[in-house]
């Protein structure tokens, strides 16, 4: 599908990084900001996806959304939706979601600590998780968002044949996933074949690419 993508404007002044408290649990938090993302309880599909049906794709951290675009075009049978803590791509998304009728994208905003409740047990396909913030500092680690509480998340709400993708150009990133994928051990992981990754580039996968900047791919199953 052709998007004339000057119709849709990037929204001024993205920061990098919002405010970071958002990177942690609500429950952790003595004071809420003012900027912090809604917890979600629940949600009526009917309401944002146009064409009425459930998510069984994820994409944490959709960013500039270009990967959850495409995949949402190659895919029509799958329903994607983004969470991401940078309101201003998530309303940048939805508008051009609305302004297109793209019956099968939404994007929520969210911070994914605060975990997947409002999601149904064993009703996702896919997880992608690309790109991450890598966080590099030692006194930034506590704002990684995987973790194994993240896992178990995930482990609850992908349906036993589901898959979480994983991608960075950290290799330090891939060294904290793959020892959190073992301390789990509720998951089968291995790196992906170029074969198995047939996926659409992401904002930063792009970038990576134009810069020949090594990617490391993780795919990972739930173990039966
Ligand atoms: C480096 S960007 C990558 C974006 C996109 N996946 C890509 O590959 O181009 C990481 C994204 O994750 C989002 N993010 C970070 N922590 C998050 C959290 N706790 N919940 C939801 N999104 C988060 C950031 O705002 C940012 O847009």
């Amino acid at each position: 599908m052709e998007i004339n993508f000057l119709k849709y404007p990037y929204p001024d002044k993205i920061r990098h990084h919002a405010s970071s408290n958002i990177y942690f649990p609500i429950n952790n938090l003595r004071v809420i900001p003012q900027h912090y993302p809604p917890l979600i309880n629940s949600i009526n599909y009917a309401d944002i996806f146009l064409n009425g049906k459930c998510p069984n794709v994820l994409d944490v951290g959709c960013g500039k959304s270009k990967f959850l675009l495409n995949y949402a075009f190659q895919n029509p049978n799958d329903n994607i939706l983004g969470l991401e803590v940078r309101k201003k791509l998530v309303d940048w998304l939805n508008n051009l979601v609305l302004g297109e009728q793209i019956p099968n994208a939404n994007a929520l905003w969210y911070t994914c600590v605060n975990g997947f409740d409002f999601l149904e047990e064993n009703s996702i396909d896919k997880i992608f998780y690309l790109f991450p913030d890598p966080w590099p500092k030692q006194s930034q680690h506590n704002r990684r968002l995987f973790s194994l509480t993240f896992l178990n998340n995930i482990f609850r709400i992908l349906k036993p044949t589901g898959k979480l993708f994983l991608a960075t150009d950290c290799d330090y990133v891939d060294e904290f996933h793959k020892k959190t994928l073992e301390k789990s051990s509720q998951f089968d992981f291995h790196y992906s074949s170029i074969e198995e990754w047939t996926f659409p580039v992401t904002n930063k996968e792009d970038f990576c690419l134009k810069k020949q900047i090594p990617i490391y791919k993780i795919v990972a199953s739930p173990k039966k």
